[in-house]
């Protein structure tokens, strides 16, 4: 479902985003190969991906999303490098999540795959998630909040899991142009 593109081309691409009723939303992606990581054909999909996620307006993108089955996924969650600007995005390869809070909060989360929807959904309040990175560098990464909470959705695309299933219930499921007027009302009297 990837288009074509002109042998030697260096800029990137954007990629269709699969849509909800895609299967290969719903199957667990498979491990890379580290080895494979530098080769030139990945390096150009990790740069098609990240311009697709920022044509997207997103905060993170699984390989899943974009019609490829492997275990990658995109985050922005780094420090913005200028104070001013936007959350830096970091590659996670072969992700594991190694330590999660015993605690959970509820937060609202959208997917690219279906943003006609908002679901409620408990995540652990912190993690820890070892990973490697665009370099195949291994590292370490400790997150909580907002950043805990995307990387644990983007983890779940890598197991075929939506939002969809981890909503306590389907009362959680609303649609994005009612936030404003339900949910933000009803959050004043949290
Ligand atoms: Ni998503």
């Amino acid at each position: 479902m990837v288009e074509a593109r002109p042998v030697g081309d260096n800029q990137g691409m954007i990629l269709t985003i699969a849509q909800l009723g895609q299967p290969v939303l719903r199957e667990r992606a498979a491990e890379l190969d580290p080895a494979s990581i530098v080769a030139p054909e990945m390096q150009q999909f990790l740069q098609d991906m990240r311009e697709t996620l920022a044509a997207a307006g997103g905060v993170g993108l699984a390989a899943p999303q974009v019609f490829r089955g492997q275990r990658l996924f995109l985050a922005a969650i780094l420090p913005a490098l200028d104070p001013e600007g936007p959350p830096e995005i970091e590659t996670f390869i072969n992700p594991l999540l190694t330590h999660a809070s015993p605690e959970k909060a509820a937060g609202w989360e959208g997917c690219l795959s279906f943003a006609e929807l908002l679901v409620l959904v408990p995540r652990h309040r912190a993690v820890r998630m070892t990973y490697l990175d665009a370099e195949a560098r291994p590292c370490v990464i400790d997150l909580h909040g907002f950043a805990a909470r995307v990387v644990q959705h983007e983890l779940d695309h890598l197991d075929g899991i939506l939002t969809l299933e981890r909503a306590a219930s389907t009362r959680d499921i609303i649609k994005a142009s009612e936030f404003e007027s339900v949910v933000k009302k009803n959050s004043l009297e949290l």
